[in-house]
């Protein structure tokens, strides 16, 4: 693949950008200026550093945020600042997209890409992928209402209940939910439903892989193969 083409599909730009990027020196590869466009390049495994700064190449990119609370994730945010805001550039130019969205006040795991069959694969409701949520309430948390939670909740324009995969007590006022699906506000209107209200809403898991807790609120950090593979995996209870 040519040098231009490489930083051109990263998100660095137009191809006539990229060439006259290249062409101006700001490029380089392990420490090397590299000033032709057509420098033939091994994607694999390849480190760009562009004005200094070093852009690892992914063919697509998969990326995990400590989603902070009062940010939209949205590209055209109507109330609070965008959850795009808080990642570089070429991101946004490569059209990364939130897989599946947290309400502006929820923190915690939120992933985007450019995989659209990703994102269709973590967000079906038809292939169950487990979120896993800590929800702190308003009322005390008691045992009807983890009940109700797993045997299934009638909620507004919804023909059938609702069930929890599992639900947990931590403490008094908070529990551990998990979800097969994302429905509109769905993990406050579950509880809603039970008379309780959520004060409080943090994504702390998906499938298997969990919100490393050395990732800060509003830092987001690349994907990789290992962490794609705990995200896709099926929900399984702890009681079978
Ligand atoms: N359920 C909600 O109610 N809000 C979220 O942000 C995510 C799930």
């Amino acid at each position: 693949m040519w040098l231009a083409r490489a930083l051109q599909s990263q998100g660095f730009g137009s191809r006539k950008g990229c060439v006259l990027r290249v062409r101006s020196g700001a490029v380089s590869i392990n420490g090397v200026v590299v000033d032709d466009p057509e420098h033939e390049v091994d994607p694999v495994g390849l480190e760009l550093t562009i004005n200094g700064v070093t852009w690892p190449y992914h063919e697509k990119a998969y990326v995990l945020m400590h989603k902070p609370a009062g940010y939209e994730c949205s590209h055209k945010p109507k109330h609070h600042p965008s959850v795009f805001s808080l990642l570089p550039a070429p991101f946004i130019e490569r059209d990364l997209q939130c897989v599946g969205r947290l309400d502006q006040d929820t923190t915690g795991l939120l992933l985007f890409s450019d995989d659209g069959q990703f994102i269709h694969r973590m967000t079906s409701p038809k292939k169950g992928v487990a979120k896993v949520y800590r929800a702190t309430c308003a009322d005390p948390v008691d045992a009807a209402m983890l009940d109700a939670l797993r045997n299934g909740v009638l909620l507004n324009d919804e023909p059938a209940p609702i069930a929890a995969l599992a639900c947990e007590a931590i403490d008094g006022h908070s529990l551990q939910l998990t979800l097969a699906e994302g429905k509109y506000h769905q993990v406050k209107r579950m509880i809603g439903a039970t008379g309780n209200r959520v004060d409080k809403l943090h994504r702390v898991a998906i499938g298997d892989f969990v919100l490393p807790e050395t990732l800060a609120p509003g830092s987001w950090c690349w994907l990789e193969a290992a962490d794609l593979l705990q995200l896709e995996q099926p929900w399984r209870s702890v009681m079978s």
